[in-house]
């Protein structure tokens, strides 16, 4: 939500940039009559169903949804968040932003509330690793290894033995208890009040790419479990999208042009703080599609480490596929039994380990070898396995190329022909689409009334008709819940003198709304209408609402009746037939 920049500068940078301008720094646009057309960004897909308006300066796309206005798509294209969306524009376009006169929790929105009470939590647990009730936490990681510059490179800390410690000093702060619950540093109890989520753990603070703290992950002292407590997910913090020490690394991730990716906390901070500095941490889930396009903003070579254990599961090489899909090449490093990036750079060095790196695998030879050691093949059924366990991954490949010399190696390294690896390949990616549509969006189908639909498409095109409309029917006559509130929100705007324009009202709708506007906008833009047409079909629209909505009420009174006549409430009975004769009455007058 746009929060303290004023409205009438957003709807001034709206008015001034040229979306097609915008999008067309980044990806190809093609003309396609009144519109552009491009291969969508948020989703893989062959044919362009991602169209960009110039006349109302929105972008929908009709395979996976993803739609909005010049801010929405710098928001998703760029990561960015709304203030730094608007930012970049504002430049662009020569609008200066108002400096904010009243800083301070109250007057901001709630991320940046967020961000300081998680950057006080932070020094909190920090200074907790140096007070006396932080020794033994502070002893545990050094004999792990972990040295005192990189403990304050990444703000590691403890949280005390009590459950109240963080919460009594960030009310001392003025922080609110249900503020603290929000961050996902309190926990509500049963009987009221809250406390503490992280206690007598290791705290590792989960920085952004600028530094932020957007949560916590932390770690017990012994062998109890679990053995990690991680923040929840808040208004800030997405774990699909973090990476661990990311901050730290990307600048020696763009020099090497390859990224090094561990799983845990302390796999990356060893082998950092040896002097590895192209690496991060997936912090133990599978990798993204998120992810990989982030990182791709870096460099497109990723070196996955794992230890022995994860790296021999299947589900551990089919994530790996993501990478292939993005058009990012993938190498493996699998470490010896026992040993993961932390112990074995305790053990062997950093200079072995980057030894190790040097040699990963690709994924191909890599898949290839583990599938080899788990399905024969010696034999026919073996080898049908395999390869279509390889196909996977190879018909992901987007590049002809790669993806016929890999077909290629597969077929002379499992002695099969290539016609009918060539054959099998066709079947995967069908299969492959239909059961299992990985890291593609998932589409939300919404039963939207076709009348309310119309009607609201209309209304966007044609602002007049908003006044008119708001003479009928009120913003509750709409049965569809996400069609009324943008009724309703457009009818706010007119109050305020606005007129519609699809890229201003989205910048005050809540995204589950912004693909039911913009689809409207280009389907009602494809079939456009003669005005005496048009009119009727408002009337037409109008009048089946108020039908509709009558004939609710009479079910609604029908049903009371009903009840009434049960109970024998004489009284009741006779005001709701009353009513339900007026009503009857109405429909027919
Ligand atoms: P050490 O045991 O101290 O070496 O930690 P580690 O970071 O090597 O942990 P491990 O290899 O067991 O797990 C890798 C990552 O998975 C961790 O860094 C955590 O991010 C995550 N993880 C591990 N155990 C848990 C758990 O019990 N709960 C949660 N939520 N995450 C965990
Ligand atoms: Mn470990």
């Amino acid at each position: 939500m746009p929060g303290r920049i004023p409205e009438n500068i957003l709807d001034d940078i709206l008015a001034r940039v040229d979306i097609v301008e915008i999008i067309s720094g980044f990806l190809p646009l093609k003309k396609a009559g009144r519109n552009f057309k491009a291969c969508c960004p948020f989703h893989h897909e062959k044919t362009a169903s991602f169209m960009v308006s110039p006349d109302r300066q929105i972008y929908h796309c009709f395979g996976c949804g993803e739609s909005g206005n010049a801010f929405k798509f710098l928001m998703r294209y760029e990561r960015l968040d709304f203030p730094e969306a608007v930012e970049v524009l504002a430049r662009k376009v020569g609008v200066v932003l108002p400096r904010d006169e009243t800083p301070g929790p109250k007057s901001s929105g709630i991320s940046t509330q967020m961000y300081r009470i998680n950057e006080l939590a932070a020094n909190f647990y920090s200074a907790n690793l140096n007070l006396p009730a932080g020794l033994k936490a502070k002893e545990y990681l050094l004999k792990r290894g972990v040295r005192p510059e990189i403990i304050s490179a990444l703000k590691l800390g403890f949280a005390p033995d009590n459950w109240d410690g963080l919460l009594n000093y960030l009310r001392s702060k003025g922080v609110s208890l249900g503020f603290l619950e929000k961050a996902g540093l309190a926990i509500a109890k049963d009987s009221g009040g809250f406390y503490d989520r992280f206690r007598n753990r290791i705290i590792f603070p989960i920085f952004d790419i600028k530094g932020r703290v957007l949560g916590f992950g932390a770690r017990v002292l012994d062998n109890s479990l679990p053995k990690y407590v991680n923040s929840p997910e808040t208004a800030v913090y997405t774990k699909r999208k973090n990476l661990y020490g990311f901050n730290l690394a990307k600048d020696g991730i763009r020099e090497n042009d390859f990224v090094v990716i561990v799983e845990g906390y302390l796999d990356f901070i060893l082998p950092f703080q040896e002097g590895l500095k192209n690496i991060t941490a997936s912090l133990g889930t599978a990798l993204t599609i998120e992810q990989a396009r982030f990182l791709k903003r870096y460099t497109h070579n990723v070196v996955m480490v794992y230890d022995a254990d994860t790296a021999g599961e299947l589900a551990t090489l089919r994530s790996l596929d993501i990478f292939i899909e993005e058009e990012m090449s993938v190498r493996v490093v699998s470490l010896p039994k026992g040993l993961d990036p932390d112990s074995f750079v305790r053990q062997e060095g950093i200079g072995a380990f980057k030894e190790k790196i040097a040699c990963a695998e690709s994924l191909f030879d890599y898949k290839l070898k583990i599938l080899k050691s788990r399905y024969n093949p010696k034999e026919i059924e073996g080898r049908a396995k395999l390869s279509g366990l390889m196909l996977e991954t190879i018909a992901r490949f987007k590049n002809a190329i790669l993806k016929s010399e890999y077909l290629k190696k597969l077929a002379q390294e499992l002695n099969l022909k290539e016609e009918a690896l060539l054959e099998e390949i066709k079947k995967v990616k069908t299969e492959k689409m239909h059961a299992e549509p990985q890291g593609l969006p998932v589409r939300k189908t919404h039963n939207t009334n076709p009348t309310e639909k119309l009607l609201m498409s209309l209304m966007l095109e044609e602002s007049d008709l908003i006044n008119r409309i708001r003479e009928t029917l009120s913003p509750r006559d709409f049965q569809d819940e996400r069609i009324s509130r943008v009724v309703s929100i457009m009818f706010n705007l007119v109050d305020q003198g606005k007129a519609i324009e699809p890229q201003i009202l989205m910048n005050h709708l809540g995204d589950d709304v912004l693909e039911l506007v913009s689809e409207s906008v280009f389907l009602t833009q494809n079939a456009p209408a003669s005005e005496a047409h048009r009119e009727k079909v408002v009337c037409d629209c109008i009048q089946r609402m108020k039908n509709e909505k009558i004939k609710l009420e009479r079910q609604r009174l029908h049903e009371q009746i009903k009840v009434a006549q049960a109970v024998g409430d004489e009284e009741l009975l006779s005001r709701l037939t009353e009513e339900f004769h007026c009503l009857i009455k109405k429909k027919a007058g």
